[in-house]
């Protein structure tokens, strides 16, 4: 049995083992409440503040607060709802206020939902427009220079998790700060942290929400960074904890965690360097376009993260390539992992422009920063193998609908009344049926041969190619009534290089 290569990171990761060994340590030793004042609740409290003040450095937040979340999609709520509150704010006050809340046509679905949410609960009727992206998947900065000075809120993220498209965040900021300097700007760098450097402090980005999750933290912990001076409303009220900003006993297990992965980020080792994950992304497309030629990257390699690549394969679905690379052990997802249960084509794909097709048959392979380089060798082979057994079948189902004439050949027949010796001689022999399902089921036992035999329609065969193909061969007998259809199986199977395979036919 393979074991299992995971490749899709940018859904979720695997618990760093420093993380794993951290929340133990943090369960077993520091259980303490921060909010108490004896010793056990300080020692909790240092372990907060010294995860906050890494995570600052690592987020280069300067003066900025930076607060613990539950993951991104609470950081996205507050940060929306900051935002939201102020504008309420400027309306009262009858301040000019732009009326768009102007979102990234491919962000995250928190995004988009947060803000509909939020400007219904408030009741403040603003508009909200999708900013549409170029082919690239970058922003559209003439768009936004268009768009921008109606905003009250703009909402761009730093990069995409279906793509790994790397926004254009200093255009973006060029444009906000000569058309829009009175808009808010929220962005989602959930894809970013890790992988691309933060200096959170020396742009005008007002919020930037993290999750844990997406870089080797467990699930439940995420970070939002708030710019000195951006408003703020709390999500949740309360005991007043996190300075008043998030209300809640704080979750002492996640922020340790966190805090073993923020100290693997800084000190370097653990995680693999930009110009390795550049070289493991080059042995990836080579693997994938050796397993199918005709491949196409949707999105420019120089545009992207390098952990990310996000595929087409024309004539195939994306569930047809899913379960391909799935059969040899190797998990992809087709489009993001939250629209994975829905088959419309990713929403992503369509705002980039990319034809209906191969929106259609995206596949999303995403590793992490802790590859190495054995596992990215083991990966490619993986890949190698599932694209041979793909163009075996695919050889295979070209013979069975149009192979060239068929010559009879005695040496491939049988005939009933040897049968008996042969699976004496042959014990691990099948019997194929390669009849439909109907015609096997009223006779199971084909050409009154005395066996009941394993039944494959001959349509269905290129499916079990395969299986015999790929493990130690097994004599296989085909048989149907008059003969056309097991002699199409037995051809198949002699030119593929399958040499154990016999024809049953009625009569000498
Ligand atoms: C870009 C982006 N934003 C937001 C989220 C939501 O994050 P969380 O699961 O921490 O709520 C995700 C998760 O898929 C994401 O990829």
């Amino acid at each position: 049995m393979n074991s299992t290569i995971y490749l899709d990171c940018n859904a979720t990761t695997p618990v760093l083992p420093a993380a794993l060994a951290a929340a133990q340590q943090a369960m077993a030793a520091v259980f303490g409440n921060p909010s108490s004042t004896h010793a056990t609740g300080v020692q909790a409290r240092q372990l907060v503040d010294a995860v906050r003040a890494r995570a600052a450095r690592v987020l280069g937040a300067g003066e900025g607060d930076v607060l613990f979340t539950s993951g991104a999609t609470e950081g996205i709520q507050t940060a929306v709802l900051s935002a939201l509150c102020a504008v309420r704010g400027r309306q009262a006050r009858g301040d000019a206020v732009g009326r768009l809340l102007l979102y990234g046509a491919t962000e995250h679905k928190a995004v988009p939902e947060s803000l509909a949410h939020w400007n219904r609960v408030l009741g403040l009727q603003l508009e909200l427009h999708a900013l549409p992206v170029e082919r690239s998947g970058r922003h559209d900065l003439a768009a936004l220079r268009a768009l921008a000075p109606q905003a009250a809120l703009v909402c761009t993220m730093a990069a995409n998790n279906e793509t790994g498209v790397v926004s254009d965040l200093a255009g973006i900021e060029a444009v906000l700060a000569t058309v829009a300097p009175q808009a808010y700007w929220l962005v989602d760098c959930v894809q970013a942290l890790g992988k691309l450097p933060l200096h959170l402090a020396q742009t005008r980005i007002d919020y930037a929400p993290f999750s844990g999750h997406k870089l080797y933290a467990p699930k439940g912990i995420g970070l939002l960074y708030v710019r000195p001076g951006a408003p703020f409303t709390p999500l949740m009220a309360g005991g007043g904890q996190e300075d008043g900003l998030r209300s809640g006993t704080e979750n002492m297990v996640g922020i340790a965690a966190l805090g073993a992965v923020l100290q693997a980020l800084e000190d370097g080792g653990s995680f693999s360097s930009p110009t390795k994950m550049l070289q493991f992304r080059e042995h990836f497309v080579q693997s994938l376009h050796a397993a199918w030629p005709e491949i196409i990257f949707n999105a420019k390699f120089d545009d992207t993260l390098p952990t990310t690549l996000n595929f087409s394969v024309p004539g195939l679905p994306s569930s047809a390539v899913v379960d391909a690379l799935g059969a040899v052990g190797v998990q992809v997802s087709a489009g993001s992992a939250c629209s994975a249960k829905k088959v419309a084509p990713s929403y992503v794909l369509r705002a980039m422009g990319v034809p209906e097709w191969q929106a259609a048959s995206a596949v999303r392979m995403s590793f992490g920063a802790m590859a190495d380089a054995t596992f990215i060798a083991a990966a490619c082979k993986r890949i190698a193998r599932c694209g041979a057994e793909l163009q075996t079948r695919a050889a295979a189902a070209e013979a069975l609908r149009c192979g060239p004439p068929l010559q009879a050949d005695p040496a491939m027949h049988l005939v009933p009344a040897e049968l008996t010796d042969f699976f004496q001689q042959h014990p691990n022999a099948v019997l194929v049926d390669v009849r439909e399902p109907q015609e096997h089921a009223a006779d199971p036992q084909p050409l009154g041969c005395g066996r009941t035999a394993l039944n494959v329609p001959l349509g269905s065969l290129d499916a079990r190619l395969a299986d015999w193909l790929g493990g130690a061969p097994v004599p296989l007998v085909f048989v149907c009534r008059s003969g056309q259809r097991s002699q199409r199986a037995v051809h198949t199977l002699r030119q593929l290089g399958y040499v154990q395979a016999w024809q049953l036919l009625s009569k000498e």
